[in-house]
């Protein structure tokens, strides 16, 4: 939600800044800007849509220096338009700042300054918390960064903020709390960025900002401190990424980019830990908490959106194979319902970005209530890793489509890894079902490559044929069930045409009424053993005229006979099927999306890292 970037250096700081926010227009894209420095005055540009349309405003090179901030934002406080943009200036002018993040009690700082004769320019929070700032500074006679410590300790919500003056010409301020922040240390310069991928082109030395600190950044000098003025040694670590991660190939999209990679990446989420020749899995992480995963009374998993989608098969396969309660939460409830937690409970927080605030704070509160967290998190060092107590990263590199795809996948095939190595130490699976499916999970990746290689045509045909569609219905049974939530989500996000997932035993008591000769019923029925069951269903949609589209298994002819057309996949044991079955879907999603011409990477309304709740 919003991605902020800065730099102080001997370069010119436009291209870099306009460079960083291409990077990070995931993370919101209704309007950018950028401030510079120009010795006794600042130039803000900003303009409402993409970063292109800043860079169509401002031009190539508006005008000479070294030290900037820039902002790409996800509207919270005030509609996406050029005077909501940010930078904002503050009121003398003199200071101008980025803010990724809510202010929550923007309200009453907004009615103290209000009182004191403040006007605003923009209907945003961050401009209050801005003028709350430049008011203390006047009126304590201090300088910025002190001023900005005094305000900080009044403000509740979560913020990353980067501010320029006219007094301190190659000094940036920054500081967080709740919204990553990252600064690249180059020779005799500074990157500031919401994550690493604006400064990965000069540095791969970097400093993750903690809560609560305040950074003073120089071209030649970075001091760390907490609020309460006490100086932190910064911890400089060295990046393991590469240029090319971050960058497009020669895909048209990210989102087919991330597709395509899904061999490597479930491959990658393997790595290590799964040897089906010698038969065992190694989950360190797991280690760590084995005691008081064999005590557990129960597991939590607690997600949003797509890593949602994935807990439900973990809740499947946990219940199924280790023979212990699991209940799925959305973290936003979750966080708020007062739930009951105990010691004996076990967490398990699923995040491709570790960073979504609701996610977060439920965390927060089961800790305080004794509960062990573990984490399956993609982003390495983000806030949710840092909270857990064990947990294992997914390794499936920088996902930058909006749209989760690989990440999915690799959160799917570590619940696996969980839940066969938790059957294990519990003694709830049978020797040769366990290596049977280290076997079948080990041949994933080539079954997920096959797919890629013969059934991307037949998919765009599909694509083309239903591309005018105005609802579509996704239904499956058992592992299935979460794979169809997924499918319809995909389409919904990239497509914008309304779409229901549903278990498809469920859709007789109520949804079977939108069926017509129009709709596209998409059935997830792969050879497994709900088949019969799931055949039945197609056959009742196709008594009421609905057009059934299927993803099915090799050789399976039943289906194809009933259906309007096919998708298929290879066979595999039900219990790995999903990491197949999902990848059709996200084909489909991705070249509805492309023949209605829409920005598949960047979904309207949409941002990558949900970090306000
Ligand atoms: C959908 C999608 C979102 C995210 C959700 C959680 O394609 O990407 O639904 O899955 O916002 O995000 P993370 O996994 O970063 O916590």
């Amino acid at each position: 939600m919003c991605g902020i970037v800065g730099y102080t250096g001997q370069k010119q700081a436009y291209p870099i800044l306009i460079d960083g926010l291409k990077k990070l227009e995931y993370r919101g894209y209704d309007s950018a800007g950028v401030a510079l420095h120009l010795g006794n005055h600042l130039a803000v540009y900003k303009k409402q849509g993409k970063v292109a349309a800043l860079k169509e405003y401002a031009g190539d090179h508006p005008v000479a220096s070294t030290t900037g901030i820039g902002h790409t934002r996800w509207a919270t406080h005030g509609e996406p338009s050029d005077r909501n943009a940010h930078p904002h200036y503050s009121a003398s002018g003199n200071i101008a700042m980025i803010h990724n993040g809510i202010i929550e009690n923007y309200a009453q700082l907004k009615d103290e300054l209000v009182s004191k004769g403040y006007t605003f320019n923009s209907d945003t929070d961050s401009e209050v918390l801005l003028n709350f700032i430049e008011d203390i500074k006047r009126n304590n006679e201090c300088s910025l960064e002190e001023a900005v410590r005094v305000a900080l300790k009044r403000v509740t919500g979560a913020y990353v903020i980067l501010l320029i003056d006219t007094e301190h010409p190659d000094t940036i301020i920054a500081a967080r709390k709740g919204s990553p922040l990252v600064i690249g240390v180059g020779k005799g310069e500074h990157f500031l960025g919401s994550d690493a991928s604006p400064m990965l082109a000069y540095t791969k030395e970097v400093v993750y900002i903690n809560d609560y600190e305040l950074a003073i950044v120089r071209p030649d000098e970075l001091i760390l401190k907490n609020l309460g003025n006490e100086r932190i040694t910064p911890f400089v670590q060295k990046l393991d990424l590469e240029l090319a991660a971050i960058e497009k190939g020669n895909y048209d999209h990210f989102m087919l980019k991330e597709i395509h990679e899904q061999p490597k990446t479930i491959l990658d989420s393997l790595r290590g830990r799964l040897n089906a020749e010698q038969g065992y899995i190694t989950l360190s992480g797991l280690n760590k908490i084995e005691e008081k995963l064999r005590n557990a009374n129960r597991i939590v998993i607690v997600a949003c959106g797509t890593s949602w989608h994935a807990g439900l098969i973990g809740e499947y396969l946990i219940e199924e194979l280790c023979r212990l309660n699991v209940e799925v939460e959305y973290a936003s409830e979750f966080r708020y319902r007062n739930p009951i937690i105990s010691p004996q409970d076990v967490i398990i927080a699923i995040s491709q970005s570790g960073e979504t605030a609701d996610t977060l704070v439920a965390l927060e509160n089961a800790k305080k209530q004794g509960a062990a967290i573990f984490g399956i998190v993609n982003v390495v060092g983000s806030s949710i890793a840092r909270i857990t107590d064990a947990g294992a990263y997914t390794h499936a590199g920088p996902e930058i489509g909006v749209a989760s795809t690989k990440a999915f996948t690799a959160q799917v095939a570590v619940l696996q890894l969980f839940a066969l190595k938790l059957a294990q130490l519990r003694g709830t699976i049978g020797d040769s079902l366990f290596q049977h499916l280290l076997h079948e999970l080990e041949a994933i990746p080539a079954k997920v490559e096959w797919i890629l290689d013969n059934q991307v045509e037949a998919i765009k045909a599909i694509a083309r044929r239903y591309r005018d569609a105005d609802n579509f219905l996704y239904l499956g049974r058992g592992y299935n069930f979460p794979i169809a939530l997924e499918g319809a989500l995909k389409l919904k996000e990239i497509t914008y045409i309304h779409a229901e997932g549903y278990p498809a035993a469920e859709m007789k008591h109520g949804p079977i009424a939108l069926v017509d000769e129009k709709l596209p019923v998409v059935f997830v029925a792969t050879k497994d053993i709900y088949h019969e069951k799931i055949v039945s269903n197609i056959q009742e949609i196709n008594a009421r005229k609905g057009k059934v589209v299927a993803v099915v298994s090799e050789g399976d002819e039943t289906v194809n006979e009933l259906a309007e057309a096919v998708m298929v996949v290879p066979q595999a044991h039900e219990i790995v099927a999903p990491l197949l079955s999902v990848i059709p879907l996200q084909l489909l999603a991705y070249y509805i999306g492309v023949e209605r011409d829409l920005d598949v990477d960047k979904p309207r309304n949409l941002a990558k890292s949900v970090t306000v709740e």
